[in-house]
C-alpha cells in the first residue's frame, strides 16, 4: 500500500548563501524523496529559510535595508540555487510568515498553560555602544582556560573548553570591539527536565543508536532549562505579553516545518491534521549532527507540549570536509552552490555526494581529485559509455530497433534485475553510497560483457547476434538508469527519451525491453574538465582585498590573530582629503547624514556617514576632512554610499571627524 511521507531538510539560515555543505543534506533528502516517489509513495519534501536571529538582523543593518527585505532577497537566491541544483521541494517557505508566528504563539501558550515555563533574571553581557545584549557568538575575548586570544564567547577553538561569555578574560563586542558590561534581564525558560523520562524513552526509538547514545549522555543529570527568549533588538517574533522580548530563533525555526506544512496544505487542499495530528503520515527530519540536539531533545518536547505528533525518525548525517579540511570561508573551502554552478554541472556533484553519503555520523570528504576521477571514470567511462557505444551502434549501424537478448544476455539482465530490492533497501536506509557501489558493480559486469562480445567486430558478419548483444547492453544500461534516477533525475530524463519510454518507476526495473525502437543517440554527458574544477576552487578563494560574501554578517575588523597587519594591507586603503560640498539629514535614519564630497581629480562622491548625533548638516558644508576613497560602493536603503568618512571617538555626541592642516587640497592622498 502506498505510504504518505513528510520529509524535511534543515532550514538554511538567511545569513549565508547556499554552500556545498547545505547541498549534501538537501541532495540526500532529495534523493530519498525521489526514491520514495519512484516506489509509488506519496512523499512531500518541505523546507523553508530560517530567517530570524541576531546575525540576520546585523546582515540587514550592514546592507542598510530592513531585515524583511534582506530575508526576501536571500530567499530568492536560496531557492534559485536549490532549483539549479535539481532539488525539488514540494513547498519552500520562510519562517518569517504569519502562519509561523501564530504557531509560535500557540506553542508558547501551551507551554505556559501546562506549567513548563518559568522566568529568571539572567546576567548577560551588554554592549553600551551597540545598545544590545550580546549573544555568545558576538562576544570575543581570551579563553579562561588556555589564554588563547580572540575566542568566541561560548567555546575555545584552541583548547575546546566551553564556558559562559561572562567567564572570559578581556571580553569585547565583536561588532564594535568595545568592552561589554554585565546587565540583568528577565528570560523565559522552558523546563526541559519535565520531559526527561519521556525523552529517555523516545530517543532510542526515533534516532539511530549512535545519536541516541550521544544524547542520553546528558541524562545522567537533570536536563537544563532552555532559554527561549531574547531581548531586543532582535529580528524575530515578539513573545506575547512582552514589548521587548522575542522568541529565540531556535523556537521558531523547527516550527517552520509545521508552518510550511500549513501553507502546503492550503496550496494543495490536503488535510493538515493528517500530517501533524495523527500517524497517517510518516514524518522524517534529515539534519546535520551539529543540530541533532535541537531536533531530538527540544523539538519533541515542544511537540509533546502542544499535542502534536513527533517525527518517526530524525536522520542525522556527518559533516562535509573539503580536500581534507573543515570548510572555511577564509581558506576558500566553503564552495558556494552558485560558484559550483558557474563552472560545473550539478549532476556531477549529486552523483559524487551519493557515492559518499551513508547512514552513519562519520564526516566525509569532498576531494576534488576523487570527484573528477569518480565522475569521469564511473559515471562517464563506465555507465554513460554503455549507452554511447550501444545505442549509437544500434541507431547508426543497424535499424535502431532492439531484438531479444540471447540466453547469456537474459541471465545477465535478470541478475541486474534481482539487485533492485537490495539497491532499494540501501536507498531506504539512507545508504546511498552502498546503492551506488552496487550500481557501479553492475556497470562493470556490463562493460566486461560488451568488451568480451566485441559487437563492433561482429557487426558485418553477424548482425542478428550483434543486435542481441546490444539489446542486452542497453537493457542493463536502462536498469542502471532506473536505479540512478533518484540521484540523476535530469540525466535519466534523457535516457527515458533515448529509449522511448515513459518516466521510470522503480517497478519498471522488472521489465525487459525487446523488439523496441529507440531514438537516435544524443550526447548524454561530458567528462569533467579538471581546469573547470580548478577555476571553481579559485573563485571560492577570498580575494585579497575582498569583503566577505555580501549577505553574510561581517566582523567589524579583518585581522590576523595578533591584530597586526602588513604595511601592504594599510597601503591598500586609499585615504584622501575631501571637501564636504553638500550635507543633509537622512530623516528616516537616526544616525545618518548624506554628504556630497569633492575629491579633486577623483570627482565627487555621495557618502552616508553615521555622524548625525555629533554634527548638524550645515555645520559641515565647506569643511575639509579625510575619507576612504576606494571602499567598494554599498547600496543602502537610502541610496549608494561611495566612501567612508573617518572619525574618532566613542559615538553619540562624542564623535570627531578629522581635519587636515591648512594647505591640504581636496583629492590629496593621505599617506
Ligand atoms: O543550522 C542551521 O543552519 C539552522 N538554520 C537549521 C535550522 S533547522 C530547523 F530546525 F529549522
Ligand atoms: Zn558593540
Amino acid at each position: 500500500m502506498s505510504k504518505r511521507i513528510l520529509l524535511t531538510a534543515a532550514l538554511p539560515y538567511s545569513n549565508s548563501p547556499v554552500h556545498i555543505g547545505h547541498l549534501v543534506e538537501h541532495f540526500g533528502a532529495d534523493f530519498w524523496a525521489r526514491f520514495q516517489r519512484m516506489q509509488g509513495n506519496e512523499c512531500h519534501f518541505l523546507c523553508a529559510d530560517d530567517t530570524h536571529g541576531t546575525p540576520v538582523m546585523l546582515a540587514a543593518r550592514e546592507k542598510g535595508i530592513s531585515p524583511e527585505d534582506h530575508v526576501n532577497q536571500v530567499w530568492k537566491l536560496h531557492t534559485q540555487d536549490f532549483a539549479d541544483c535539481q532539488i525539488e521541494y514540494s513547498h519552500y517557505s520562510s519562517t518569517n510568515s504569519q502562519e509561523n508566528k501564530e504557531l509560535c504563539e500557540y506553542f508558547y501558550h501551551q507551554m505556559k498553560e501546562k506549567g513548563h515555563i518559568h522566568i529568571k533574571s539572567i546576567d548577560q553581557l551588554y554592549c553600551e555602544h551597540d545598545k544590545m545584549f550580546l549573544p555568545d557568538r558576538f562576544v570575543k575575548g581570551t579563553c579562561p582556560k588556555c589564554g588563547a586570544n580572540d575566542q568566541y564567547g561560548d567555546n575555545c577553538d584552541k583548547c575546546g573548553a566551553t564556558y559562559n561569555p561572562s567567564d572570559m578574560k578581556s571580553p569585547y563586542c565583536s561588532i564594535c570591539r568595545n568592552a561589554p558590561v554585565t546587565k540583568q534581564s528577565d528570560h523565559i525558560l522552558f523546563k526541559l527536565n519535565d520531559f526527561k523520562s519521556y525523552l529517555e524513552a523516545w530517543l532510542p526509538q526515533h534516532t539511530a543508536k549512535e545519536v541516541s547514545n550521544k544524547m542520553l549522555e546528558w541524562f545522567k543529570e537533570d536536563l537544563r532549562d532552555w532559554d527561549i527568549s531574547r531581548d531586543e533588538p532582535y529580528f524575530g517574533f515578539k513573545v506575547p505579553g512582552y514589548k521587548d522580548k522575542y522568541f529565540y530563533v531556535w523556537v521558531d525555526a523547527p516550527m517552520g516545518y509545521i508552518s510550511t506544512t500549513v501553507q502546503f496544505c492550503k496550496k494543495t487542499g490536503l488535510n493538515f491534521d493528517d500530517f501533524w495530528k495523527s500517524d497517517k503520515t510518516e514524518v522524517y527530519h534529515f539534519v546535520g549532527k551539529d543540530v541533532a540536539r535541537f531536533h531530538t531533545l527540544f523539538w519533541p518536547a515542544l511537540l509533546k507540549t502542544a499535542g502534536f505528533r513527533t517525527p518517526n525518525q530524525v536522520f542525522v548525517h556527518g559533516h562535509l570536509t573539503v580536500n581534507g579540511e573543515k570548510m572555511s570561508k577564509s581558506k576558500g573551502t566553503q564552495i558556494q552552490a552558485r560558484t559550483y554552478l558557474n563552472h560545473l554541472d550539478p549532476a556531477y556533484l549529486r552523483y559524487y555526494f551519493a557515492c559518499k553519503l551513508s547512514s552513519g555520523l562519520d564526516d566525509f570528504d569532498f576531494s576534488t581529485d576523487d570527484f573528477i576521477q569518480r565522475v569521469n571514470s564511473d559515471l562517464i567511462g563506465k555507465i554513460t559509455n554503455l549507452a554511447s557505444r550501444g545505442a549509437q551502434m544500434l541507431s547508426s549501424k543497424l535499424d535502431g530497433k532492439m531484438s531479444s537478448p540471447d540466453t547469456e544476455g537474459r541471465k545477465l539482465i535478470q541478475h541486474a534485475q534481482s539487485k533492485a530490492k537490495e539497491i532499494a533497501d540501501h536507498y531506504q536506509a539512507w545508504d546511498f553510497a552502498k546503492a551506488i557501489n552496487e550500481i557501479r558493480a553492475l556497470a562493470d559486469e556490463a562493460n566486461r560483457y560488451f568488451d568480451e562480445k566485441a559487437p563492433w567486430k561482429t557487426l558485418a558478419t553477424d548482425p542478428a547476434g550483434t543486435k542481441a548483444v546490444l539489446t542486452t547492453t542497453l537493457n542493463i544500461y536502462r536498469l542502471l538508469a532506473i536505479f540512478l534516477k533518484p540521484v540523476l533525475p535530469k540525466y535519466v530524463e534523457q535516457v527515458e527519451k533515448l529509449l522511448n519510454e515513459k518516466p521510470y518507476a522503480w517497478s519498471d526495473s522488472q521489465k525487459i525491453l525487446e523488439n523496441h525502437s529507440i531514438q537516435p543517440y544524443q550526447h548524454l554527458a561530458n567528462r569533467i574538465d579538471p581546469e573547470k574544477v580548478k577555476a571553481m576552487m579559485e573563485e571560492s578563494k577570498p580575494a585579497a582585498s575582498s569583503t566577505p560574501a555580501p549577505i553574510a554578517a561581517k566582523p567589524a575588523l579583518q585581522e590576523s590573530t595578533t591584530g597586526e597587519i602588513e604595511i601592504e594591507a594599510f597601503t591598500k586603503v586609499d585615504l584622501r582629503i575631501a571637501k564636504i560640498i553638500e550635507a543633509e539629514e537622512v530623516k528616516e535614519a537616526d544616525k545618518l547624514l548624506k554628504l556630497k564630497v569633492d575629491l579633486g581629480p577623483l570627482g565627487t562622491r555621495q557618502i552616508f556617514a553615521g555622524i548625525k548625533s555629533a554634527y548638524k548638516a550645515d555645520q559641515l558644508i565647506g569643511r575639509l576632512t579625510v575619507v576612504v576613497a576606494n571602499l567598494k560602493p554599498r547600496k543602502m536603503k537610502f541610496g549608494m554610499s561611495e566612501g567612508m568618512v573617518l572619525a574618532a571617538g566613542e559615538g553619540g555626541s562624542s564623535l570627531f571627524i578629522l581635519s587636515p592642516d591648512a594647505g591640504a587640497q581636496p583629492g590629496d592622498k593621505v599617506k
